[in-house]
């Protein structure tokens, strides 16, 4: 299944998918290519020493989110890609563009949801003081955070922790689960019940 990856930033979660695809654990997913919103974004540099096609589709060369979401569609249909991961893409995708793409969009996010959803959750769960957070994967629906989980990996968080080594603590966990979920979705194994994912 080929298998397009959207990312804004750093890209460490690329990274991993990248690397997994290397050591034949992705298989049958197969990424053909990375798209990053931001030109800056240091994973595009990832993407181009394994010898992706690294593209920018920059939101903010267009008028709206319809125009964006369709020169995303158009650069994802030139690669054939039947399935889109979230690494760390930091834009609200709309029903216009989810529709193309149904039960075919996983997104990592760094806490155990439904808790802390949105922005900077390291950091709103260690604000909160929480003693458990981690990493979820889960398919991408209209809600922000809010669809149907794949995969989970709980993290603690330690009376010396700081936000940045929570955040790196649980970095590690979603390097773990967002490869793992890819593969299965691939095979076919993700099997949707309304909220529920069984992995068969
Ligand atoms: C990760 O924490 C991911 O869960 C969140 O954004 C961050 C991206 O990190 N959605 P990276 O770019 O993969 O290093």
């Amino acid at each position: 299944m080929k298998i397009g990856v959207l990312i804004s930033g750093t890209g460490t979660n690329l990274q991993a998918l990248l690397d997994a695809e290397r050591a034949g654990s992705l298989r049958p997913a197969e990424i053909v290519c990375v798209v990053s919103n931001r030109p800056e974004a240091l994973g595009l540099g990832r993407a181009r020493a394994f010898h992706k096609p690294a593209l920018v589709v920059d939101h903010k060369a267009f008028g709206g989110r319809q125009a964006f979401e369709d020169a995303l569609l158009e650069v994802l249909d030139e690669h054939q890609v039947a399935a889109v991961v979230l690494a760390g893409f930091m834009r609200v995708l709309t029903p216009h563009f989810l529709a193309r793409f149904p039960d075919r969009i996983l997104n990592i996010h760094p806490s155990l949801l439904p808790a802390f959803p949105g922005i900077d959750a390291q950091r709103q769960a260690f604000e909160h003081g929480v003693k458990v957070t981690g990493a979820t994967v889960h398919f991408v629906d209209v809600g922000v955070d809010q669809g149907a989980i794949v995969a989970q990996a709980a993290v603690p968080v330690l009376d010396d922790d700081t936000v940045d080594s929570l955040r790196a603590r649980i970095l590690e966990r979603e390097h773990e689960i967002l490869p793992r979920a890819v593969a299965l979705l691939a095979a076919g194994r993700l099997v949707r019940d309304g909220h529920r994912v069984r992995s068969s």
